[in-house]
């Protein structure tokens, strides 16, 4: 785990506006190299209008966003994927009849050596080694290399593009993953896989903030804590020892924010 003082990503006063719509209103938010921080709120508190901020879908209204201390501007998902931001959405953007090595590798498909290469033949050889092996790294276990994603289960296949991702930025010195929900649509089981394998890519030095509705996840794999209420920050704690009732109270809003002044 790194600790430089300088933030992996850090978005500052950060506005949002659809038309009316005050999607956010002010938000600072960071998070650091091998950090996980869990992004809590009710529905349309803005959580997902924010990582698309930071993934460049979305150009904010107003704010800055420097990405390990340089600021950036992004116009499109792939100038955040340049400074080595990547977002896991909801859909997973799986290939489902492929197989999970050619899905680990979409978009950087490793071609064939020589004449069948130039023709565009891919080395699924070569990807099934290389895959196996980055699995290894990150520790994840999922079914054999060949098997079409479409044939795994609903975890496997969070996993899958949860590696797929990791890979990705760890090309990157410091990658920046975005995950919106990854546990929303899995059981128990799969859901501790998927919390295991967030952390081990925290502790591989990967920034990570998540979306997420589970407030056991929050507890077993966030270190911080950050929760939006219609727009607004209302709270930005350590996970470790963080009252159950006030998260409940920040995400629901019976709780004042943190960051009002009394009597404001
Ligand atoms: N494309 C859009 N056009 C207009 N309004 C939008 C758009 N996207 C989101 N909003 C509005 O912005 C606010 C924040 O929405 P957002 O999707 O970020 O919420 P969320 O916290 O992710 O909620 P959920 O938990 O339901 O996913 C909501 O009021 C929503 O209706
Ligand atoms: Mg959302």
């Amino acid at each position: 785990m790194t600790t430089t003082g300088t933030p992996a990503l850090d978005l500052q006063g950060i506005e949002m506006h659809y038309g009316f719509v005050r999607a956010l209103d002010g938000i600072d938010i960071h998070v650091n190299a091998g950090e996980v921080v869990a992004l809590l709120g009710d529905n349309g508190a803005g959580k997902s209008t924010l990582l698309k901020v930071m993934s460049g879908a979305h150009r904010p209204s107003g704010g800055t966003i420097r990405v390990r201390g340089e600021e950036k501007s992004f116009h499109a998902p792939s100038d955040a994927a340049d400074a080595g931001i990547q977002m896991v959405y909801q859909d997973l953007s799986l290939v489902e009849p492929q197989d999970i090595a050619i899905n680990l590798n979409l978009g950087q498909e490793k071609l064939r050596r020589g004449p069948l290469g130039w023709l565009g033949f891919v080395d699924r050889k070569e990807m099934r080694r290389s895959s196996e092996k980055e699995l290894d790294r990150l520790g994840v276990r999922t079914a054999p290399m060949t098997r079409p994603v479409e044939m795994l289960s609903g975890g496997q296949r969070q996993v899958v593009a949860l590696a797929r991702s990791a890979i990705r930025v760890n090309g990157e010195s410091q990658g920046i993953l975005l995950l919106d929900e990854p546990t929303a649509a899995l059981g128990y089981e799969q859901t501790k896989n998927v919390e295991a394998l967030i952390r081990r890519m925290a502790d591989q030095g990967i920034a990570i903030v998540v979306v997420t509705h589970d407030l056991p996840l929050c507890y077993e794999v966030a270190d911080r804590i950050v929760i939006l209420n219609r727009g607004k920050k209302v709270a930005d704690l350590a996970a470790a020892g963080a009252d159950r009732d006030h998260i409940v109270g920040w995400i629901t809003g019976s709780r004042p924010s943190m960051f009002e002044t009394a009597g404001a």
